[in-house]
């Protein structure tokens, strides 16, 4: 067989995507195009179908899932799968350390033990065996002893390696944790919230029902990914003396291991890496429930475990780790009420008035019922008691209603029939979740919203005029637009509540100042639907004038990068309503332009070169810095990888720039990068 060109075509093929599969989705720094791994996608998958003899037990079209199981097969874990002993008060990392200490029978003088810390990823255990390097099984933990075999479902899971990196050994278990992340768990539902489909209760249910599904088609278009943290049996291999490199090793093979992991000594060293990442909780993109420590030494953790074993054989949780739990992330209250809130696009959102209740870290009062269909499902009722999620900085949400405790007077909530604002009629067209006032500019709810979206700092960044100002504005009928904004005066300003003189002068100042934009704020400031921040900069590179946006068709709309009709649709809609024409005028009018950052013979000095910012920049923001350096022609992204060129540091720069200096990135502090561009 390996002489046959076919077969030698589809190991090419399997090796190249393997490859791109992992600087995709493990590395995040892709070397091709989309499309491009489509078409060697596509020509494996046709390749297999002409010749199934080629298909192998790592082919990544594998990934797409294959045929339903009837029910899932048992599968007998030759190393037991643990629990983990679970600590929630501030001594835990003490007491622990203490216990380890003396179980192991160091002395008073003897140093302080090496630990390593990981997050305690809040998903699915599974386990994953690895023969000759190539993925042949996964079953979850089960009972510890007896898991389910999820193999089929497992191999859709992008980040999962089909095949490991480099020389493997004859059997090597890995364990981890099969997770959704919250910005796939957000665009999952938010997709299916818009479909009227089920959504995910939470990531962690969404992570474990999705793996438990017969047909792994279905398993397939869940967003599922995958954090290794330890081993199973291995064969033919020799591990390194500590768990730290174990995880080295793993991450080396190519499994994905997160970098939020560090080796401390003593509890000391526990806690400050519990305070660490209990600050950095709300910024991961996936859920934790808390940090887990284990003994670094695999020697030591051997010992303890025998030890154990000695004193009591049905031992579940090892002496050699436990987990220090941080504020749930979901907890039961009360609903008080139900309201119709009406947002900068009219959208019409029932937000519960919960009784407070303190959850992953906050005090929180009100949660997002998202629409309708959702408060239908949900079957939310004033007086019930619900789950109550709060994680990251997503909006807190009701996740369930206890049904056990609903008062028997509860009332099914109704959606109202006209605006709760401005009393406009709704509409809420086909096929969509979304009911929306038509009142416009007129009902007060959304002027207000679109007068501060105008004022962001993202878009005009007006100081000073936060949202209780704003309100003011509105009610007053001082502002109906915001074109409204430049035509105050500090005299009508300062006669308002709460502001003073000099409030309203400065005021005033920073409405002078946000004059003189670019033309990418101004689109974005607009508010136009569909158009957010990368959209509007994509279309002022695009168009270069506003003039020759707004007469745009939709065809001509489209031709902007990364437009597709639904947006060009909007853009046009908007452009098109002598309403919005006249404010456009106006502004203009009272002074509000863009004038051409650089000279066009320089327009595109910096073209070919990629930038990534990062950290807390003196002079100006990273988004200014990132305009800037847009006008001249310069990519800038978020991510530092092989093709960036420069990282610009600020104050409290992080992990970015250790990548950057491990991957020999060229790095420019805010100095040098105003004298580089010449702005000094
Ligand atoms: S180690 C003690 N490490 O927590 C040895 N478990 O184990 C066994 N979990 O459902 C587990 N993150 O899936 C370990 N970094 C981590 C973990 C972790 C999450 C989960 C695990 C299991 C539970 C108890």
């Amino acid at each position: 067989m390996a002489s046959n060109p076919l077969w030698t075509r589809a190991a090419q093929l399997r090796e190249q995507l393997h490859k791109h599969n992992f600087l995709y989705y493990v590395l995040d720094q892709p070397e091709i195009p989309d499309a491009e791994y489509d078409r060697l996608f596509q020509e494996l998958r046709d390749l297999e179908a002409a010749h199934p003899e080629l298909v192998t037990p790592d082919s990544p079209t594998h990934r797409v899932g294959g045929q339903p199981l009837e029910a899932f097969a048992p599968v007998r874990h030759t190393v037991p799968m643990l629990s983990i002993h679970t600590e929630t008060s501030a001594g835990g990392a003490a007491a622990f350390d203490a216990q380890v200490r003396r179980r192991l029978d160091l002395g008073k003088d003897a140093p302080p033990i090496e630990y390593i810390c990981e997050l305690k990823f809040d998903g699915l255990a599974v386990n994953l065996r690895y023969e000759n390097g190539i993925l042949t099984q996964a079953a979850t933990r089960g009972d510890g002893e007896i898991g389910e075999e999820v193999t089929q479902n497992v191999r859709t899971i992008k980040t999962v390696p089909l095949r490991l990196q480099g020389a493997a050994p004859e059997v090597l278990e890995v364990r981890g944790e099969v997770y959704i992340s919250r910005p796939d768990f957000e665009r999952y539902n938010a997709q299916q919230r818009a479909a009227g489909r089920p959504t995910l209760v939470n990531p962690r249910n969404g992570a474990a029902g999705s793996l438990r599904q017969l047909d792994p088609t279905l398993t397939a278009q869940r967003p599922l990914s995958f954090f290794a943290y330890g081993l199973g049996e291995t064969r033919g291999w020799t591990a390194p003396a500590t768990h730290s490199a174990v995880l080295d090793v793993l991450a080396a093979w190519g499994l994905p291991v997160s970098s939020e992991r560090t080796v401390t000594q003593g509890a000391e060293g526990l806690l400050a890496f519990h305070r660490v990442i209990a600050e950095k909780r709300d910024a991961l993109p996936f859920d934790i429930d808390g940090v887990v420590y284990k003994v670094n030494r695999l020697d030591w953790q051997q010992r303890l475990w025998r030890q154990q074993q000695r004193q009591n054989l049905l031992a579940r949780e090892p002496h050699w780790a436990i987990a220090h739990k941080f504020p749930a992330q979901e907890e039961l209250t009360v609903v008080e009420a139900i309201e119709v809130q009406v947002g900068r696009t009219g959208a019409l959102t029932p937000v519960a008035r919960l009784k407070p209740v303190f959850v992953g870290g906050v005090t929180v009062t009100n949660a997002t019922l998202h629409n309708a269909d959702e408060v239908a499902r949900k079957d939310v009722r004033v007086g019930d008691t619900v789950i109550v999620r709060r994680a990251g900085d997503v909006i807190p949400e009701v996740v369930g209603v206890v049904l056990k405790r609903r008062p028997p007077d509860a009332q099914p909530f109704v959606m109202p029939e006209t605006c709760p604002v401005c009393g406009s009629h709704i509409a809420r067209p086909q096929g969509e979740a979304v009911a929306r006032c038509l009142g416009g500019l007129c009902c007060r709810a959304q002027c207000k919203e679109a007068i501060l979206h105008f004022a962001s700092r993202r878009a005009m960044d007006i100081e000073g005029l936060g949202d209780k100002l704003v309100e003011q504005l509105v009610d007053r009928d001082l502002v109906r637009s915001p074109a409204d904004l430049y035509a105050l005066s500090a005299g009508t300003l300062a006669s308002l509540e709460r502001m003073a003189a000099k409030s309203a002068t400065n005021l005033i100042e920073a409405l002078e100042r946000s004059k003189t934009t670019t033309l990418a704020r101004f689109l974005y400031a607009l508010g136009i639907r569909e158009v957010g921040v990368a959209t509007a900069s994509a279309l002022a590179t695009h168009f270069s004038a506003l003039e020759a946006l707004m007469a745009a068709d939709e065809e001509q709309l489209q031709q902007a990068p990364e437009i597709g009709p639904v947006v060009a649709a909007a853009i046009r809609a908007f452009f098109q309503e002598p309403h919005n024409q006249q404010v456009i005028t106006r502004l203009q009018a009272a002074g509000v332009c863009w004038p051409d950052p650089v000279r066009p013979a320089d327009s595109q000095q910096l073209a070919g070169l990629t930038f990534v910012l990062t950290g807390t920049l003196e002079s100006l923001t990273r988004d200014e810095a990132a305009d800037r350096l847009r006008a001249l022609g310069a990519k800038v992204s978020s991510m530092v990888s092989q093709k960036t060129h420069y990282l610009v540091v600020g104050r409290d720069a992080g992990s970015k720039l250790d990548k950057a200096r491990k991957m020999g990135v060229a790095v420019l502090n805010e100095a040098e990068l105003r004298v580089f561009l010449g702005w000094q």
